[in-house]
């Protein structure tokens, strides 16, 4: 196994997980976790979502073929440290002796909790006949969850469901049926077909369903770009708790600021000071976890998505792309900033409420997929 131990910088992946994963996981209205987002939901950010508030993180999508043949950049998704926890690993595949062996594998690594993806419809996994492609067979997929749950502690695993492969084979309830049935501890729901991709609204109303039919905890996904959104969406469905996807990625603090709406206190601006603090603290562990050719090649993609809604950032963009430090990156930053006033509110012109957060705005430098087709 190609793997290092923590602190040496240039060998990674640490593959070291926490030793004490907790026995139970966090859920709550009052607990939101950070949804799996292939090529960003990284030991750096999810660092910086804890910080913000994150009660529990999940790893994005690993294969568990790519577990199987020890492929390194697999095992390079799954790096993480002691403090890295409550953590839970996605795997895909549609094979349940694959699916059950990874589980075996990873609680030899010291990870503790699962959750199988059901959901991607990007081609290269669906073509498996993984993520959302299981909704198609669920009786196969039926057997993956049987093998993972098999492999793991009790109601140590998790999935995390589409609403069908499109609207006239909408089958989710009564896959999430057997699921519990079978031992599942937890479902996820995101509710759109794969066919309508991000497109449109999430269909809240399913996941009131799912709270009405289902006895295991049930966690809300879709349009939660805001704690406003995620607080909205806990009251309209009852759900268990939510998971910030893409509300994460353009505002990590949006953790902290949802915990404080719970508390009655209206989220408001970023002042320009917080926005740079979190810029800065992002740049200060994507550095502390890789070379400084890697952080500044990340950070050239991470910087501008926080800032996208300010006036410049293309211009920022090409000084970006020029800079060959990451001192240098530091100024470019630090006069961007100068004279802005910060980011707004949920309602404000920052356009990162409603469905206004469009997918392909998200272009992961080192994902597994693609950024051209919906993730999930
Ligand atoms: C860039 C990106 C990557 C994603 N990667 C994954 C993934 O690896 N596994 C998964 O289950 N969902 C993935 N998703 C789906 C999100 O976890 C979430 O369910 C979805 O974005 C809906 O939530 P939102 O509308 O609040 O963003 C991804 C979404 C995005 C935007």
């Amino acid at each position: 196994m190609k793997e290092a131990r923590v602190g040496m910088k240039s060998s990674w992946p640490r593959v070291e997980p926490a030793p004490q994963q907790p026995e139970r996981l966090p859920i709550g209205w009052d607990k939101p976790w950070l949804a799996p987002l292939a090529g960003y939901s990284d030991l750096p950010f999810r660092t910086l979502c804890r910080e913000e508030g994150a009660a529990c993180c999940v790893t994005e999508m690993v294969s568990a073929k790519g577990l199987w043949y020890d492929g390194l950049n697999t095992w390079k998704v799954l790096e993480t440290v002691p403090w890295d926890t409550p953590l839970v690993v996605q795997l895909f595949g549609a094979e349940a002796d694959c699916l059950g062996w990874a589980v075996r594998r990873l609680r030899e690594k010291g990870f503790a909790w699962f959750d199988l993806n059901m959901g991607c419809s990007v081609p290269k996994v669906a073509r498996q006949g993984a993520g959302s492609a299981m909704l198609r067979d669920p009786d196969n997929a039926l057997a993956c969850a049987r093998a993972m749950i098999a492999a793991a502690l009790p109601g140590h695993v998790s999935f995390k469901l589409r609403l069908g492969v499109s609207r006239d084979a909408v089958n989710w309830l009564d896959l999430a049926l057997r699921l519990e049935d079978a031992g599942a501890g937890l479902v996820t729901l995101h509710p759109r077909t794969a066919q309508e991709g991000f497109g449109g609204r999430a269909h809240w109303e399913a996941i009131a369903e799912a709270k009405r039919r289902l006895g295991i905890p049930v966690l809300a996904s879709g349009d939660l770009f805001t704690a406003e959104d995620g607080v909205r969406c806990l009251k309209e469905t009852g759900a268990d708790g939510v998971m910030y996807a893409r509300g994460a990625l353009t505002r990590p603090s949006v953790f902290r600021e949802h915990q404080a709406l719970l508390g009655g206190e209206p989220a408001g601006e970023i002042p320009a000071g917080e926005l740079r603090r979190l810029i800065r603290r992002h740049m200060e562990l994507i550095g502390s976890f890789g070379s400084e050719d890697n952080a500044l090649y990340r950070l050239r993609s991470i910087v501008p998505r926080y800032v996208r809604s300010l006036p410049g950032v293309r211009l920022l963009r090409q000084k970006l792309c020029a800079c060959r430090s990451l001192d240098e990156l530091d100024g470019i930053l630090d006069s961007f900033l100068a004279g802005s006033p910060g980011l707004s509110g949920p309602s404000g012109p920052s356009g990162m409420s409603g469905g206004a957060v469009r997918l392909d705005k998200f272009d992961p430098p080192e994902t597994s997929c693609g950024p051209d087709a919906p993730m999930d």
